[in-house]
C-alpha cells in the first residue's frame, strides 16, 4: 500500500477498508517501542504543528495523543472550549480557520456534536483526525481495541466479541463495530432493548438480551460505559438495576465456559457496568488499551502526515 494510503483525514472506521485498518494496526506495532525507551522520542514529525481540539471533557484520548505527538517530536496546541473565544460564540470553522492561518498541519478535534470533525475536514485544509464526535465515531478508540485483540488471540477472524450496555450512546460502539467486522471478527451487542439502537437488527450482529447469554458465548466482552451526561429520563430505572441484570460481575465471569478477555474504553463506572474485581481482575486487558492507545495515535499521525510503514520500522533506530 502506498503512502498517504488512509487518505487526508481520519474520520470514523466505517469508510476503511479492512486493508487500511491491516495498515494502521501493522504500523502502531514498531511505535510501541519507542514507548519503553529511557528517551522517547523520534524525530518523525519535526517541524509539524498540530492543534488538538477538545470541545468536550476527555483525559485518555487528549493525553495520549498529546503523548504521541511529542513522542514523534510534532509541536503541540491545546485548546479548549472553555478559556477559547469558542466561550465567547466563535464557530467551530472560524476558530479552525484561524489557527490555519497561523500555519498548523493536523487537527485533532473532540465534539459533542456527531459529524463535527467531517464539518470541520471539508472546510480545512489541514488533516482533520476524529477524537469522538457526539454518537456518531470514536476511531481510534476503535482502532486501539482492535490492536488489543489481535495481541491476545493473534487475529480478529472469527474471534467472538460482545459489546456491552449502553450501545445507543456509543461512538466507540460505531467504531467498534465497523472495525471488527471489516477484520472478520463476529459481533455481538447486550444490553437493555433502550440501549440498542433500533437498526441494531440490519447490522449484522448478535443480540443478546441477558448478559449471562453473552459471556457463555464471548471470547471478549468490552464493557461500554453508561453515558449518564447523554440519557434523558427512563432509559434504565436505576443504576442498582442495571448492575444487578447487566453488571459483569466476577461471579458471573466464574460461571463463563472459558476464560474471557475484559475491555473497558474508560472512563468507569464501578460497580454500575463492570464491577472492581473484573476491572482490576486477571483478565482485564483495560490497561493494555491505554498503552496501545499512544501506539495507535503515533501510526495514524505518522500516516496521515505520508509516511511508509518501512519508515515506521526505521524510526525505532
Ligand atoms: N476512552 C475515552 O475516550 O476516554 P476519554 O473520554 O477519557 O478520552
Amino acid at each position: 500500500m502506498s503512502a498517504a494510503a488512509i487518505g487526508k483525514d481520519l474520520l470514523g472506521l466505517e469508510h476503511l477498508t479492512p486493508e487500511q485498518i491491516t495498515l494502521i494496526l501493522d504500523t502502531a506495532v514498531p511505535f510501541k517501542e519507542i514507548s519503553e525507551r529511557a528517551i522517547k522520542k523520534v524525530p518523525t514529525l519535526r517541524g509539524m504543528t498540530i492543534v488538538n481540539l477538545f470541545f468536550e471533557a476527555s483525559t485518555r484520548t487528549r493525553i495520549s495523543f498529546e503523548f504521541a505527538e511529542k513522542r514523534l517530536s510534532a509541536d503541540t496546541v491545546n485548546v479548549a472550549a472553555s478559556g477559547s473565544s469558542v466561550s465567547k460564540g466563535e464557530t467551530l470553522v472560524d476558530t479552525a480557520r484561524n489557527l490555519e492561518a497561523m500555519k498548523i498541519d493536523m487537527v485533532v478535534i473532540r465534539h459533542q456534536g456527531s459529524g463535527a470533525a467531517r464539518f470541520l475536514a471539508d472546510r480545512i485544509q489541514s488533516n482533520v483526525i476524529n477524537a469522538g464526535d457526539g454518537t456518531h465515531e470514536h476511531p481510534t478508540q476503535g482502532l486501539l481495541d482492535l490492536l488489543t485483540l489481535r495481541e491476545r488471540f493473534g487475529t480478529l477472524s472469527g474471534v467472538r466479541v460482545c459489546l456491552c450496555g449502553d450501545v445507543l450512546h456509543s461512538r466507540v460502539a460505531r467504531s467498534n463495530l465497523w472495525g471488527l467486522q471489516k477484520l472478520g471478527a463476529e459481533v455481538a451487542v447486550c444490553g437493555p432493548r433502550s440501549l440498542l439502537p433500533n437498526a441494531i437488527d440490519e447490522l449484522g450482529v448478535r443480540v443478546f438480551s441477558r448478559i449471562e447469554e453473552a459471556i457463555e458465548w464471548a471470547q471478549a466482552l468490552n464493557i461500554l460505559r453508561l453515558q449518564l451526561e447523554r440519557m434523558q429520563a427512563g432509559y434504565i430505572p436505576s443504576l442498582r438495576e442495571y448492575n444487578r441484570v447487566f453488571g459483569v460481575t466476577r461471579e458471573r465471569l466464574e460461571r463463563a465456559p472459558r476464560d474471557i478477555v475484559i475491555m473497558h474504553p474508560g472512563p468507569m463506572n464501578r460497580g454500575v457496568e463492570i464491577d472492581s474485581d473484573v476491572a482490576d481482575g486477571p483478565h482485564s486487558v483495560i490497561l493494555d488499551q491505554v498503552t496501545n492507545g499512544v501506539a495507535v495515535r503515533m501510526a495514524v499521525l505518522y500516516l496521515l502526515a505520508g509516511g511508509r510503514p518501512e519508515l515506521a520500522e526505521a524510526a525505532k533506530g
